[in-house]
């Protein structure tokens, strides 16, 4: 087994901060070059008990998850939706299709938080990986019709986006040019690029 802490992707992909920020938030990723080892069952609703966890508008909770295991059936059925820019996804251990109920439970009503509250729960989900050395990658290049003609998804559902988990492997398994993003360093704005002290900037 390939010991990842000697990955070149590690180094290169760890946030580099201004603030000190938490271990987990630190090293998540979305990685790409995944390990043949296969993420268990159990591992798997540890992840989704994660995500549902996370916080939501009057505890909706309107996230919907389809998963499926590398070799299953379904599982190609997911790669097959993808765009071409997302076909190193087919490493994955597990793929994830992510979708948000509409709907509120109660009245029926839209619930205008949804796509809010999906986003955080698939984040939250990728932390709990993190912490288990589980790398995701959420990716919102998907044939949309294709989609929801495959998994039969009513109106009732929004489609958030797939999400390709799995344990690290070597860039150098990649062809171009997604070896050379697994080891491009990650960039973010600067904290007073985007928050301001109570208004926006003229
Ligand atoms: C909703 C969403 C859709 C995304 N779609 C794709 C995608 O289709 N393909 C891809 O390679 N990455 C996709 N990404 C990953 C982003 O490019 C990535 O999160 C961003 O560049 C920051 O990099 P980091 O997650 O490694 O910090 C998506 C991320 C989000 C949150």
């Amino acid at each position: 087994m390939v010991n990842i802490t000697d990955l070149e992707s590690i180094a290169a992909k760890e946030a580099r901060t201004l603030y000190p920020v938490h271990d987990f938030i630190r090293h998540r990723w979305s990685a790409r070059s995944f390990a043949e080892r296969p993420i268990g069952q159990e591992e798997l609703h540890t992840l989704l008990e994660a995500a549902s966890w996370s916080a939501s508008s009057m505890n909706e909770q309107p996230w919907v998850y389809l998963y499926a295991h590398r070799g299953e059936a379904a599982f190609q059925r997911m790669y097959d939706c993808l765009l071409k820019g997302n076909r190193w996804a087919d490493g994955a251990a597990v793929l994830l299709l992510s979708l948000a109920r509409k709907n509120l439970t109660s009245k029926g009503e839209a619930n205008r938080h949804a796509m809010h509250d999906v986003g955080a729960a698939n984040t939250t989900l990728l932390l709990q990986a993190a912490s288990m050395d589980i790398y995701g990658h959420m990716m919102g290049g998907f044939d949309m019709q294709k989609t929801i003609e495959t998994f039969h998804i009513s109106d009732d559902f929004e489609v958030a986006c797939f999400i390709a988990l799995g344990y690290l492997d070597a860039p150098e398994k990649l062809e171009e040019p997604f070896r050379t993003r697994e080891v491009t360093p990650r960039n973010r704005k600067p904290v007073d690029a985007f928050a301001f002290a109570g208004e926006l900037p003229g």
